[in-house]
C-alpha cells in the first residue's frame, strides 16, 4: 500500500501556534503554485508507474482556501498520472469559514470522499486566542454542509485557560457534528510562534495538567463511541484514516509541493520549504528535493518500533521478525524488562498499556540504540 500527499501552503491568516509551512500573504500565487504541483507530479510519473496508490491526502495549510477548481484539477492530475486504486481514500483538509455548499459539492464530484475539519475548540474566546479565522458558528455551518459525509474533526487540548468542561464541550460539539473520526492534539508550543511567548510566560497548562486533560478527553471520546487507534487519533469502528495508518506502518508515500516529505524504497526525502525556490526548481525541470536520507536496516527497525508503539494495536512481533529476520523478544529483552510496567504482550503484539500511551516517548527511547 502507498499514499500520495499534496501540500497546499496557503491560509486565510496564520494561527498563533502554527509552524506548518503556510503563507497567508501569498495566496495570490495559488494558481502558479498549483500548476507547479501538477508539473511536479508529471515529473514523477515514470518513476512511480509500478505503484498502486490507495490514498490521496490534500493537506496544508488550508487547501479549502484556494479556488475549488484547482483542487478538482489536482485530483484529476493524480488520477491521470498515477494508478490510484478504485476505492482510494481521498481526503482534503478544510477550515471552517473557507467553505461553501458549491465548494463541497465540487469536492465530492471530483472524487474526494473524506474531509478533515479544524475545529480546535468549541469556545470562541479560545479560538480567538489561538488566532483562528473562524468562530464556533462557522464550524456548525461547515458541519451542516458535510452532513452524511465521512469526516474528521481536529480538536486541541493544553490551551491557555482551558478547563475540563471546555474540553467536554469541544468533544461533544465535534461528536455531535456527525464526525466519524476525531483527532485530539496536545498543543505543542513551537519555538518561533507567538504562542511560544505564552509558554515562556508560564501561561499554558503544565505537563501534568495536559496529561489529565488527555486522560479526560480519551474517556469522553470512548464514552461517545470513538476508540483510540493512535495516541492522538480516535474513530468510530472501521473509520481509521487509511492515509495515516500507512505512515504508522512505515508504508511508502510520495509528497508533492513545498515542505512535503516522502518515503519511497527506504529513502526519506523532503522538498524545499521555500516557495520561491520551489517555483524555480519546477520551472527549470528540477525536483525540489533538499534533503535525502537512505534508511539502513537498523534505521528501518527503529522506525518500525517507534511508529508501531504509537498505535493502540502495537507492534506485530511475528511480522517484525519475518521482515527483519530477528528474534524481537530476545533482541529487545532488556528494553522490554525495563519497561515491564508500561508494556503488555497479547495476540502476538507488543503495545504500550492504554494509560501510558500519552507518555510513550520515554518508553520508546529504550528501544532505540
Ligand atoms: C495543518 S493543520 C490542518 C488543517 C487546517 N489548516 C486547520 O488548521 O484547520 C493540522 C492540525 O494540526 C494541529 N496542529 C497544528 N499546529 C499544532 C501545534 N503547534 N500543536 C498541536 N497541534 C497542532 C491542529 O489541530 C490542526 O488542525
Ligand atoms: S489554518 Fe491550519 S495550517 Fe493555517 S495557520 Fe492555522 S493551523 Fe496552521
Amino acid at each position: 500500500m502507498a499514499g500520495i500527499y499534496v501540500h497546499v501552503p496557503f491560509c486565510k491568516s496564520k494561527c498563533r501556534y502554527c509552524d506548518f509551512t503556510s503563507f497567508p500573504d501569498k495566496i495570490g500565487f495559488a494558481e502558479s503554485y498549483m500548476t507547479c504541483v501538477y508539473r511536479e507530479m508529471l515529473m514523477r510519473k515514470e518513476e512511480l508507474s509500478s505503484y498502486v496508490f490507495d490514498t490521496l491526502y490534500i493537506g496544508g495549510g488550508t487547501p479549502s482556501v484556494i479556488d475549488e477548481s484547482y483542487i478538482a484539477m489536482l485530483v484529476a492530475a493524480a488520477k491521470k498520472y498515477f494508478n490510484l486504486s478504485k476505492n482510494a481514500e481521498i481526503t482534503i483538509e478544510i477550515n471552517p469559514g473557507t467553505v461553501s455548499a458549491s465548494k463541497i459539492e465540487l469536492y465530492k464530484q471530483c472524487g474526494i470522499n473524506r474531509f478533515s475539519v479544524g475545529l480546535q475548540s468549541a469556545v470562541d474566546s479560545q479560538l480567538k486566542d489561538l488566532g483562528r479565522c473562524h468562530g464556533l458558528n462557522e464550524f456548525f455551518a461547515c458541519a451542516k454542509l458535510l452532513r452524511g459525509e465521512n469526516f474528521s474533526v481536529d480538536v486541541m487540548i493544553g490551551l491557555k485557560g482551558q478547563s475540563l468542561g471546555d474540553i467536554e464541550k469541544t468533544i461533544e460539539v465535534a461528536a455531535g457534528s456527525g464526525a466519524s473520526h476525531i483527532s485530539m492534539y496536545a498543543l505543542t508550543p513551537e519555538d518561533g510562534t507567538p504562542i511560544f511567548t505564552d509558554y515562556l510566560n508560564g501561561e499554558l497548562p503544565d505537563g501534568d495538567e495536559v496529561a489529565e486533560m488527555y486522560a479526560f478527553g480519551v474517556k469522553k471520546l470512548r464514552g461517545l463511541g470513538y476508540e483510540r487507534y493512535e495516541v492522538s487519533n480516535f474513530c468510530k469502528k472501521g473509520k481509521e484514516s487509511r492515509h495515516n495508518l500507512n505512515y504508522w506502518q512505515r508504508g511508502e508515500y510520495i509528497g508533492f509541493g513545498v515542505s512535503a516529505s516522502s518515503h519511497i524504497k527506504n529513502v526519506r526525502f523532503t522538498n524545499t520549504f521555500d516557495l520561491d525556490e520551489y517555483f524555480k526548481c519546477i520551472l527549470t525541470n528540477h525536483l525540489p528535493v533538499i534533503d535525502r536520507e537512505e534508511v539502513d536496516r537498523d534505521g528501518q527497525k527503529e522506525e518500525s518500533i517507534m511508529l508501531a508503539l504509537r498505535t493502540a494495536k502495537g507492534l506485530d512481533i511475528t511480522a517484525f521478525d519475518a521482515e527483519f529476520g530477528t528474534d524481537f523478544l530476545g533482541d529487545y529483552k532488556s528494553a522490554i524488562e525495563k519497561n515491564e510496567k508500561y508494556l503488555e504482550i497479547s495476540d502476538g503484539h507488543l503495545r504500550i498499556k492504554d494509560e501510558y500511551l500519552f507518555v510513550q516517548n520515554t518508553i520508546i527511547c529504550d528501544f532505540l540504540s
